[in-house]
């Protein structure tokens, strides 16, 4: 039998069939001797390692999944350090087409299976876009669109099929407004917040959370290693801190917002971003995102 919210769903959304909760138990069941983890991508640094300490602090198994062996022990310690708990570690390159498998066998030799992913990794390039090589524009694709797309295409049908769970998609406030000087990084995050709330729209009332993550400037290395610790927009607009940014993210996700911005001055600024024309905007971004000497 069919309990009344399945009904009212189904009136609301009439092409959705409800689930069947007998398929639902057998899903849940399949997982049944396993706990259920969070996985960052990207979450040995900056905002993935905030975001890290974060859900286990809220008492969630966390795992983190990085390139770099040495980073991933270094966060592991820091975050057993502040929060007294340990934290299971995936050697991988999110981009790579085998990551969810070592992403899996990793979870499984911890006895826990993943119930919420984060997508966090993610690379930046900075200055004129022909002063980019094709290669480094195909890196950036594959990390920032790519990934976020395979990965979150692979895991939603078991965490639909559940019915609980989700995916956070990190992405950016730039992602409302072209980025010259950065052009590729903010078309990018374009991307990821118009596939997150056209998917978060797709599944909604079917137990899944699907949010995206628009940071504004964090103090991490991410600049730094773009290139663009010395463009106009580091002295200019307010940055926040990868813990503050974490809190707010962890928030707005398990109140199931689609599209979570962190900060006050950040939600001015996205805002704003949404009702004044390019012609204004546009010119303005080049000129924070100018590094002064190139
Ligand atoms: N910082 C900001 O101002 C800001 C603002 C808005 C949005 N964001 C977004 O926030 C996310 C995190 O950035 P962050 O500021 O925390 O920078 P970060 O400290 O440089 O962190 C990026 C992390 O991603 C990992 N990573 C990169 N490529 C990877 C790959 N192919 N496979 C696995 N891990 C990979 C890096 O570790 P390894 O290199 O060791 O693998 C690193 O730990 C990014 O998506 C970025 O676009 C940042």
């Amino acid at each position: 039998m069919q309990n009344s919210s399945a009904s009212w769903r189904s009136l609301l959304w009439p092409w959705r069939s409800p689930a069947d909760p007998d398929d639902v138990r057998e899903a849940r069941k399949a997982v049944a001797h396993l706990k259920p983890a969070v996985v960052i991508t990207g979450g040995a640094s900056g905002i993935g390692l905030a975001l890290a300490q974060r859900f286990i602090e809220a008492g969630h198994e966390t795992a983190i999944a990085g390139r770099t062996q040495s980073k991933l022990e270094a966060a592991a310690e820091h975050l057993k350090s502040r929060t007294g708990s340990s934290v299971t570690t995936i050697l991988c390159d999110v981009s790579q087409c085998d990551a969810l498998d070592k992403i899996t066998a990793g979870l499984g030799g911890a006895g826990l299976y993943l119930d919420v992913l984060v997508n966090n990794a993610g690379m930046g390039l900075a200055g004129p876009f022909l002063s980019h090589s094709q290669a480094d524009l195909s890196r950036l694709i594959a990390i920032n669109i790519e990934t976020v797309t395979r990965l979150s295409r692979a895991v939603l049908p078991d965490m639909l099929a559940r019915q609980r769970g989700g995916v956070l998609n990190v992405a950016s406030l730039g992602a409302d407004v072209p980025g010259p000087n950065q052009a590729a990084y903010y078309a990018s995050k374009s991307y990821v917040v118009s596939l997150t709330e056209a998917i978060a729209s797709e599944y909604s009332g079917q137990g899944v959370r699907i949010s995206a993550l628009l940071p504004g400037p964090v103090d991490t290395a991410f600049h730094q290693e773009m290139g663009a610790e010395q463009s106009l927009y580091r002295w200019v607009l307010p940055s926040m801190s990868a813990d503050r940014v974490a809190r707010s993210a962890y928030r707005g996700f398990m109140f199931g917002n689609r599209v979570i911005v962190p900060g006050i001055s950040n939600i001015f600024f996205y805002v704003a971003l949404k009702v004044l024309p390019h012609t204004l905007t546009v010119p303005l971004v080049y000129w924070l995102l100018r590094r002064p000497n190139i």
